[in-house]
C-alpha cells in the first residue's frame, strides 16, 4: 500500500516512496512518500495560507475540533494500538497505554485553548506610568515545525499538535522515519474532526531535506523537537531568531536510600521504569543508586523480576519486550555492554543480543562512570546498579551527567527527599517514585543537554504563542 503526503487538507502523491517494514517480522508494512524540497515547499505554503482561518477560529472552535479528534481515537483505539505494534513494535499493553495517554493529550489540549489568556499590568507602579489600562494577550505564533520521534509516535506527535492547535497555529509535522503511518493516521483523524485544510501539513523525509528546511525556512516561526541533543544542538545553530522547543536524551537514574523498604511493588516500578518499551523511553531508568544496606536485596529481586519479563511479538498480549526500532541499535547495545565489560562492569542478567532485532532486558553491577552505558543516553533495555554509603554521593553522581531531565528518589525522610529535590540537576524531581513519570498536563522538559522549553499542554502554549502588549491611555 502506498501511504502519500497530506498537505493542504489532501494526500499528494509524492516523487519517490520508501518501503516500511516491521522491525519484528521485516514485513512490507506500506511504501511511504518521502517530501522532496518542493513538497516542503508546498506544505509550508499551504500552513501559511491556512493561517488567518486558524487565527480567526474561536476558542470554543479549537476546542471542539481537539475534543472531536480525542474521542475518534478513543472509538479507534484497538486499531491504532496495533498499528503501533507494527510499525514501531511496541507491545500492545504499551501501545494501549500510548493511545490512551493520547486521548487525553488532546483532552488537554481541547481545555487549554479555552484558557489561553493575558494578565493585567499595573504600568503606575513606575513614574510616567499613570493613566493608563495596560494588559497582555498570547497570539497564535504562526507556523509551527514539529519534527517528532519514533518511541510516542502518537502522544509525542500529540504534544506538539494539540498545543499549536489550542493555540491557532498551523503546523508542518515532520515525523519519525520508522513511524510515519501513526502520524499520516492523525491527519485523517483531524481532519474528520474539521481541522481546516492546511492547518496539518504531514511531510514524513530525510532529515537533510525535510528536517533542514524547517529549521532554516524563515515563514517557520517556531521548532518543536524531541530527539537527540547531537541534531538538537544543530536545529538551534540554525533556527536564527526562531522559537526553539529541544526535548532531548537523558539516562535518568533513581536513588534509593537507607529509610525506604525493599517492597515487590517498588522492584516492579523499577522494572517498569527500565525496561517498558525496551528502554526507548527518553525518562527511562538507565541508573539505580541503591544505599548499601539495601543493594544486596534490591539487585537481588530486581534481577529476579527483570527475568521474569516476556520477549516475544509485540502483537502477543503478554509480550513486555520485543525488537528494538533498528538492528543497528541491536549492535550498539551488544557493544556498549561489551565495552563495558571490558572496562570493569558485570552482567548481573541478559547482556547478549537474542536475535539481530531483540535485545534482552540487561542489568549491570559495577559498571564505571565513564562507560557508554553510564554517560551516554543507552535508549534501550540496559540497566547500571551502584551502591552508595551517604546520600550526598548518589546525588553527586546522578549530577556528573551530560543530561537532566528527570531523576527519582525514594525516601522516608522529608529532608533528605527535599534536599535532593532542590540540589538534583533536572527538570523534573519525582519523590517516591522513579524518573519514568508522567501524566500530560505536567511540565516535561530538561536542563543541560536534555533541551529546554517545557511540555505539558499549558506549557507548550506559552511556547507557541506571542505574549503581546496593550496599553490604553485613558
Ligand atoms: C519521552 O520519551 O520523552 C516521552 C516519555 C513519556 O511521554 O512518557
Amino acid at each position: 500500500m502506498k501511504q502519500h503526503l497530506w498537505i493542504g487538507g489532501q494526500w499528494k502523491e509524492a516523487r519517490s516512496y520508501t518501503e516500511l517494514r516491521s522491525p519484528h517480522t521485516g514485513e512490507l508494512l506500506a511504501e511511504v512518500g518521502q517530501a522532496d524540497e518542493a513538497d516542503v515547499e508546498d506544505a509550508i505554503a499551504a500552513a501559511q495560507a491556512a493561517g488567518s482561518v486558524m487565527r480567526s477560529l474561536p476558542a470554543h472552535e479549537r476546542a471542539r475540533i481537539l475534543e472531536k479528534a480525542a474521542s475518534l481515537m478513543e472509538q479507534r483505539a484497538e486499531e491504532l494500538a496495533r498499528l503501533l505494534a507494527n510499525e514501531a513494535s511496541k507491545p500492545l499493553k504499551a501501545g494501549r497505554a500510548e493511545i490512551g495517554r493520547t486521548v487525553q493529550t488532546y483532552k488537554f489540549a481541547a481545555e487549554e485553548a479555552k484558557r489561553i489568556h493575558g494578565e493585567t499590568v499595573p504600568v503606575d507602579a513606575a513614574p510616567g506610568g499613570e493613566g493608563r489600562l495596560a494588559f497582555t494577550v498570547r497570539r497564535p505564533i504562526g507556523v509551527v515545525g514539529a519534527i517528532t520521534p519514533f518511541n510516542f509516535p502518537f502522544n509525542l506527535v500529540a504534544h506538539k499538535v494539540g498545543p499549536a492547535i489550542a493555540a491557532g497555529n498551523t503546523i508542518v509535522l515532520k515525523p519519525a522515519g520508522q513511524t510515519p503511518l501513526s502520524a499520516l493516521a492523525l491527519a485523517g483523524i483531524l481532519h474528520e474532526a474539521g481541522l481546516p485544510a492546511g492547518a496539518l501539513n504531514v511531510i514524513p523525509g530525510k532529515g537533510s531535506v525535510v528536517g533542514e528546511k524547517l529549521v532554516r525556512d524563515s515563514r517557520i516561526a517556531a521548532i518543536t523537537f524531541t530527539g537527540s541533543p547531537e541534531v538538537g544542538i544543530a536545529m538551534k545553530n540554525k533556527a536564527g531568531l526562531k522559537r526553539v522547543t529541544l526535548e532531548l536524551g537523558s539516562n535518568a537514574a533513581v536513588i534509593i536510600d537507607d529509610t525506604v523498604e525493599i517492597t515487590q511493588a517498588l522492584i516492579d516500578r523499577c522494572v517498569l521504569g527500565a525496561f517498558s518499551y525496551n528502554g526507548q523511553v527518553c525518562i527511562s531508568i538507565q541508573r539505580i543508586y541503591v544505599h548499601e544496606s539495601r543493594y544486596e536485596e534490591f539487585s537481588r529481586r530486581f534481577v529476579e523480576a527483570t527475568e521474569k519479563l516476556v520477549v516475544g511479538d509485540p502483537l502477543e498480549e503478554t509480550t513486555d519486550i520485543s525488537a528494538l526500532i533498528a538492528e543497528k541499535e541491536v549492535e550498539r547495545m551488544a557493544s556498549w555492554v561489551d565495552a563495558a565489560v571490558s572496562e570493569g562492569a558485570i552482567v548481573l542478567t541478559g547482556g547478549r543480543a537474542v536475535s539481530t532485532a531483540v535485545f534482552p532486558p540487561t542489568v549491570l553491577a559495577n559498571a564505571a562512570e565513564t562507560s557508554s552505558v553510564s554517560c551516554q543516553e543507552v535508549f534501550g533495555p540496559v540497566v547500571t546498579l551502584s551502591s552508595f554509603t551517604d546520600v550526598s554521593e548518589a546525588i553527586a553522581a546522578v549530577n556528573r551527567s551530560r543530561y537532566g531531565l528527570q531523576a527519582g528518589i525514594y525516601s522516608s525522610n522529608i529532608h533528605t527527599a527535599m534536599r535532593a529535590a532542590e540540589e538534583l540537576e533536572v527538570g523534573g524531581v519525582i519523590i517516591n517514585d522513579i524518573p519514568t513519570f508522567r501524566v500530560d498536563n505536567m511540565p516535561y522538559g530538561g536542563v543541560k543537554e536534555s533541551g529546554f522549553g517545557r511540555e505539558g499542554i499549558k506549557y507548550a502554549v506559552e511556547e507557541l504563542t506571542e505574549l503581546k502588549f496593550i496599553s490604553i491611555k485613558l
